[in-house]
């Protein structure tokens, strides 16, 4: 994979930019947080220095200025450890300490001193010092700032490190982030030019994520889906519709004929001719059903959407189903909660187009005295509609292809239909956003349908 491309990726420009901000954040802390130690240190090493020229001052004071400068000569640490300043000047210049030159101005000053031993190296020998007159000599006490330059130098090293190890992880993550997103998106681009080429099986690897490029790839593969069945209905279509026609369409042939015949022999033709004319009313029938099915599936009627009452829809439905039911020797029963509207977003003559198909195909094919029951319930954010019924059911294995145009289970064509009931009841619940499912009612048939509820 080009490295290029994963290093323009969204994941990893977006982490770059993180990064810079850390660091800007990092040197702005670090930078106040050294000021304020450095601030505090010299506050405490000027106060050190002080108390120590004060007690000097007070043997001064209390032994005279020779046991000042005898005591001075007998301080042995000062000449151990050059880190300390102690002399004693007057008027002719150095009488005793470690500073050989007396250094310019007098109170608190920072900056060299001619100290005995040289500084340690890497250390620039700044001393924090105190100058003052005493009784006509001159008296300085001073530090050298070690622990200021090793505390100055273990901050930036540990700033440096930390920005370091954090920014390299950092990047590292994001170049991760980004190689996975561009896998992923060359992954779709396969697919996709598969699918262009006419692979109507070709679907993205769903890996079960969720991220934002997972659910546009799950949302891809729901199209894909879609026009699959498109194209694979389409392909079907053709020889399902010149199948179907075949029997009307050769009936109203024989009948014209008849109807012929029956007019050159001075008979009347009309019995013919109805039968003529109701084959091709039910070739009609089929055409119009066919059509019906397009438009929903090319999504050219949304202007008819409104809020929709499912529950008063369904109760109106139910009570006419329940005659028909009753006339065909069944029995027809509705579920839902009647303080419940059930409101969602649809076209009120679909969703009845639906729960008609639903009653109409388990009135057709169930037996007398099969139980018919129509529910309606909430589950979570969705309405669910259930049509259930007694009869002889979809065995599992058709329960994909009866949504199918044209396809109907009873080879034998023993009863009436012409096999578009479910695929426009399919393309409905889609047209809706809705799911639809087809389970075993042991027996008989148990379809649930989800629709999205308005809120
Ligand atoms: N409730 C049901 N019980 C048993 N089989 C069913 C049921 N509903 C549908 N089927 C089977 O599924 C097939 C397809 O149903 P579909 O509604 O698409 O067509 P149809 O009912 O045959 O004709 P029509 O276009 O008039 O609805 C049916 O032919 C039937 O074999
Ligand atoms: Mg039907």
């Amino acid at each position: 994979m080009d490295r290029g491309d994963i290093l323009s990726g969204s994941a990893f420009t977006a982490v770059l930019r993180s990064a810079v901000v850390f660091l800007l954040v990092l040197v702005s802390v670090g930078w106040a947080a050294l000021t304020y130690v450095e601030t505090n240190l010299l506050t405490q090493y000027r106060a050190d220095v002080k108390e120590r020229w004060d007690i000097l001052a007070a043997d001064h004071e209390a032994e005279g200025p020779d046991h000042v400068v005898d005591t001075i000569r007998h301080v042995r640490t000062l000449h151990d450890s050059g880190a300390r300043a102690l002399a004693i000047f007057d008027g002719g210049g150095y009488l005793a300490g470690n500073i050989r030159t007396r250094p310019p101005g007098d109170g608190f000053q920072i900056g060299p001193l001619d100290h005995e031993s040289a500084p340690p190296p890497g250390n620039a020998g700044e001393f924090v010092y105190y100058a003052g007159e005493l009784g006509g000599r001159w008296l300085v006490v001073g530090q050298r700032l070690d622990m200021l330059h090793r505390t100055r130098a273990a901050f930036v090293q540990t700033l440096a490190l930390t920005g370091f190890i954090v920014v390299l992880s950092m990047l590292s993550l994001g170049y991760f982030l980004s190689w996975q997103s561009l896998v992923r998106l060359r992954e779709i681009e396969a697919t996709l030019e598969r699918a262009s080429e006419g692979d109507v099986s070709a679907r993205i690897p769903d890996t079960g994520g969720t991220t934002q490029i997972d659910r546009l790839a799950r949302e891809m593969n729901r199209h894909l889906d879609r026009s699959s069945r498109l194209m694979t209905t389409t392909r079907n279509t053709a020889a399902a519709v010149a199948h179907d026609l075949k029997s009307p369409l050769g009936r109203a042939f024989l009948a014209l004929g008849r109807a012929q015949d029956k007019l050159e022999a001075g008979a009347d033709p009309r019995d013919a001719l109805l039968d003529a004319e109701s084959d091709l009313e039910q070739m009609r029938g089929i055409f119009a059903t066919y059509l019906q099915l397009s438009r929903i599936e090319a999504n050219t009627d949304s202007a008819t959407f409104g809020a929709v009452g499912l529950g008063a829809l369904v109760r109106d439905l139910a009570e006419t189903c329940a005659l028909v039911a009753e006339d065909a020797g069944q029995r027809l029963t509705a579920h839902l909660d009647d303080a419940d509207d059930y409101e969602m977003r649809g076209d009120p003559q679909m969703l009845q187009q639906l729960v008609l198909n639903l009653v109409q195909n388990a009135i057709n094919h169930g037996p007398q005295g099969n139980e018919i029951c129509l529910e309606l319930a909430r589950r979570g954010p969705d309405i669910e509609l259930v049509v259930a019924d007694r009869g002889p059911g979809i065995p599992e294995e058709a329960r994909e292809a009866v949504f199918q145009p044209f396809h109907r289970l009873d080879p034998s064509r023993t009863k009436p239909g012409t096999g578009l009931g479910l695929a426009l009841v399919r393309a409905i619940v889609e047209r809706h956003g809705g799911t639809i499912a087809l389970h075993d009612h042991a027996p008989g048939l148990r379809v649930e349908i989800g629709f999205p509820a308005s809120t």
